[in-house]
């Protein structure tokens, strides 16, 4: 199957983006033909500093890479080296109704509340549409809070053969499978916007440190504790093996411990676990000159199928 997703290049993964997205979109290249490109155009509607934008990509690039995006298996490239997607957005433009763009919910959240909304952010989901369209993709791994876009990429893709006949496969999403939310350090969904994260990459003391003032109740010492509704459990879950799992809850149940132990555990097993894609990133930053010839590799590989695509749509429609 040819499975495509695209990652904005925003700001730094934290654990919740790694177990809830970009560990299951590397799984996916080992049985199928993974297109993974890094969102900077549509990352233009919000990162406006241009220095700033170069570095995400960059960035976006070394991480997928580190944790183990395999450019021998997919293909991974940046958006804006397909220039063949901004030309089928246009065309698909012609056919969007402005209602289906305006129940979005992207547009509709920020038109709620007041705050401006430019074109970009408004035909936002008919860039999203060509991304998948132009490369006959049959899967697209994304959130739940993606799903609306795939439908209207579907939807768009429809009105685009009921004018001009058959033109494009219609793409599938495969919502991802987040299980249990991945609790931050003050126990709610780690995100970006509650500033709770921990970030995959950087200084490891730093990090130990951020583990070590992960809130905690205040039920005393001595008492048994319920393991499956605690928050640092479910932290170390994330990279412990069953064994180790089963004898932390056996702990919890037992009670006498102090929470600093479990937050030392989890400080341990995090850090052991991300290791290698450490050690992998910093080789990596060391050599850019290959992570830009993957992304030139990968961009030259994802045009030829792109330019191919566009060919079909210019022709149905009655382009020269
Ligand atoms: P943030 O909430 O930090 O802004 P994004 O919305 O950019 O994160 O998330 C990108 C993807 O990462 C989402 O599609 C979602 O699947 C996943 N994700 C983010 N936070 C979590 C979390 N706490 N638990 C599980 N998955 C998450
Ligand atoms: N809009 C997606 C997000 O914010 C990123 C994205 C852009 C994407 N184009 C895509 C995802 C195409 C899947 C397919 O997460």
């Amino acid at each position: 199957m040819r499975v495509l997703s695209g990652i904005q290049p925003t700001g730094r993964p934290h654990w919740g983006n790694y177990f809830g997205a970009i560990r299951q979109y590397i799984d996916l290249q080992e049985d199928n033909e993974g297109f993974y490109f890094i969102a900077d155009l549509h990352a233009l509607t919000t990162v406006r500093e241009p220095e700033v934008l170069r570095e995400n990509v960059i960035n976006a690039a070394l991480d997928l890479l580190a944790l183990g995006l395999d450019p021998s298996k997919a293909n991974l490239f940046v958006q804006s080296d397909i220039p063949e997607v901004a030309e089928l957005t246009w065309l698909l433009m012609t056919g969007t109704p402005m209602g289906l763009l305006e129940r979005c919910h992207a547009y509709k959240e920020k038109k709620a509340k007041g705050l401006p909304a430019d074109a970009g952010l408004f035909t936002y989901p008919v860039l999203m549409a060509a991304d998948i369209l132009a490369y006959d993709s049959q899967i697209v791994p994304v959130g739940v809070d993606q799903v609306q876009h795939i439908e209207v990429c579907r939807d768009l893709a429809g009105s685009f053969h009921h004018a001009f006949g058959e033109t494009f496969v219609l793409p599938k999403a495969k919502t991802l499978d987040v299980g249990a939310k991945v609790p931050g350090t003050d126990g709610q969904k780690m995100s970006k916007s509650y500033n709770n994260t921990l970030p995959l990459f950087g200084d490891v003391k730093k990090i130990r440190k951020q583990i070590m003032r992960i809130v905690t109740d205040s039920r005393p010492m001595e008492d048994p504790k319920d393991p499956t509704d605690d928050h640092l459990f479910q932290l170390y879950q994330l990279f412990a093996g069953p064994a180790e799992v089963e004898a932390m809850a056996a702990k919890y149940r037992a009670g006498g411990f102090g929470y600093g132990e479990i937050k030392k555990a989890v400080a341990e097993v995090s850090e052991e676990y991300f290791a290698p894609a450490r050690a992998k990133r910093e080789e990596l930053e060391s050599d850019l000159d290959t992570v830009r010839d993957i992304l030139a590799e990968g961009a030259k590989r994802a045009r030829e199928v792109a330019a191919s695509v566009v060919d079909r749509a210019r022709r149905n429609c009655g382009l020269r």
